[in-house]
C-alpha cells in the first residue's frame, strides 16, 4: 500500500492553466464587479479604474466591471462604456497599467435591457425581450428608481444590439473612424 502526504506542497489554485487563447499563470479568476466610478459625461474609464485594475494584475486574469456597449445599453449611474473614443483611449490606459504589471483582462460587455429607466434614456422608455416590467431597481442620477414595463425590441432593434456588441467587441485600432456610435 503506497502511503500518500497527509498535505501537499502544490496549491492547485496558484498553478498555471490554459484558458482558450490565454495562458493563465494561476487560477484565481476576478469577477466583473460594479464599482460606478465614471463620474464624467463621456462615462469614460479615469486614471482611478487604471490603478484599480493595476492593483489586481496578480490575479489570472481580471473581468473587468459589466461595461455597455451602446448608449441604449445604460441602466446604472457612473458605470463605463466601451463603445466612444473617449472610453476606448480610457480603456487603453486601463489595459496598458494592467499589461505592465504583467496581468491580463478581458472585458464584460453588458447591456440592461429592461432594466433601465427613462432617466438614463433622455426619457425614453427602454426596450427588453417582451413588455414584462422586470421588477427591479435602477440606479439613476436622482438615486434608484423602481423599474417600468419596458416596450418589446423590435427585429430592427435586436440586429442593432447585436452590431453593437461587434462594436464594442473590435479593437479600437481596427474600428472605422466614423463608427464610435456616440
Ligand atoms: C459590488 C458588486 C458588483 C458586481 N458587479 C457585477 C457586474 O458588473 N457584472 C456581473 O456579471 N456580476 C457582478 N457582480 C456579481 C459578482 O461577479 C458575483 O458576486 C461574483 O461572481 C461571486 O459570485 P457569488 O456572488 O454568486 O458568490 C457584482 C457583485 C458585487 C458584490
Amino acid at each position: 500500500m503506497t502511503s500518500q502526504p497527509r498535505t501537499s506542497t502544490v496549491q492547485p489554485l496558484l498553478q498555471p492553466v490554459r484558458l482558450g487563447a490565454l495562458e493563465l499563470p494561476n487560477r484565481v479568476v476576478m469577477a466583473p464587479m460594479t464599482r460606478a466610478r465614471a463620474q464624467n459625461a463621456e462615462l469614460a474609464p479615469t486614471d482611478l479604474h487604471a490603478a484599480y485594475y493595476a492593483q489586481r494584475a496578480g490575479a489570472g486574469l481580471i473581468v473587468t466591471e459589466g461595461t455597455w456597449v451602446s448608449a441604449d445599453a445604460i441602466g446604472f449611474i457612473n458605470v463605463p462604456g466601451i463603445y466612444s473614443e473617449a472610453q476606448t483611449a480610457g480603456w487603453a490606459k486601463v489595459t496598458e497599467a494592467v499589461h505592465e504589471t504583467s496581468g491580463r483582462i478581458v472585458s464584460q460587455l453588458g447591456h440592461v435591457g429592461a432594466v433601465s429607466h427613462p432617466d438614463h434614456r433622455g426619457g425614453r422608455l427602454p426596450a427588453g425581450p417582451s413588455a414584462v416590467n422586470p421588477g427591479e431597481t435602477s440606479f439613476t442620477p436622482a438615486g434608484p428608481k423602481d423599474t417600468l414595463t419596458p416596450r418589446a425590441f423590435t427585429a430592427a432593434e435586436i440586429a442593432d444590439t447585436i452590431a453593437a456588441y461587434r462594436h464594442a467587441a473590435t479593437p479600437r485600432s481596427q474600428r472605422p473612424a466614423a463608427s464610435s456610435r456616440v
